[in-house]
């Protein structure tokens, strides 16, 4: 397969009406694992996640595998609420995820707050407007409903369902999801 290009666009800091989007650094890595090292966070995600996770597992995780490719095809945003220090979640989109483009996480005690809407609002008029993309694909384990939730409110439609292996090993299924650009304005005018 030809080697893809690479755009480089530095991780902007974007800003919404409740919340600040600024790039993850290391600086993240105290606030990102108090709030991230959480079962009932990390049984969601991908099964490549570790679990138990490792101490130190997300400084490390930051420093290696986040900082050396922010802004090459990958942006990784911590959430941070105006006025608070300390990321209480992320968002983290890419530009050649296999299944999905997006991923995202919220400390549990910001859950119901309307904090990941928000920020995927902003993140999407960033992939669309600025990045130049003209379909974004994403998964959530079957039964993953705050995930799916968010999908549905920000105008991705379902297109299919496939096995899927997450933390959770009661989770063997996912659903994929697409927002191509002329949807997302659609859903902006709408
Ligand atoms: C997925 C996840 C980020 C969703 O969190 P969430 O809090 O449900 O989503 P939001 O922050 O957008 O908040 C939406 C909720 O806030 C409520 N809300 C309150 N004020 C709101 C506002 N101003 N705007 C939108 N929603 C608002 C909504 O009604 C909704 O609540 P409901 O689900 O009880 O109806 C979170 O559950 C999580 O981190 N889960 C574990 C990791 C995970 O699953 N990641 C995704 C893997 S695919």
């Amino acid at each position: 397969m030809s080697r893809r290009n690479t755009t480089d666009v530095p991780v902007p800091t974007l800003v919404t009406e409740r919340l600040i989007l600024r790039g993850i650094t290391e600086a993240d890595a105290e606030p990102y694992e108090r709030h991230f090292v959480d079962y009932e966070v990390i049984r969601h995600l991908s099964a490549e996640v570790p679990w138990p996770f490792p101490a130190g597992g997300v400084g490390a995780f930051i420093r290696d595998r986040i900082v050396p490719v922010q802004g090459q095809d990958r942006w990784v945003w911590g959430l941070h609420r105006q006025g608070v220090d300390g990321v209480i979640g992320a968002i983290d989109l890419r530009r050649y995820g296999e299944r999905k483009n997006r991923g995202f996480w919220l400390g549990r005690e910001f859950w119901g707050k309307g904090y990941m809407t928000e920020a995927v609002i902003r993140v999407n008029d960033f992939a669309f407007d600025e990045l130049g993309f003209e379909r974004l694909v994403f998964a959530n384990a079957v039964g993953n409903e705050r995930s799916r939730n968010v999908k549905l409110r920000t105008g991705a439609r379902l297109v299919g369902v496939a096995p899927g292996a997450f933390v959770d090993p009661a989770y063997t299924r996912q659903e994929i999801w697409e927002l191509t650009k002329e949807q997302w304005l659609a859903w902006r005018g709408r």
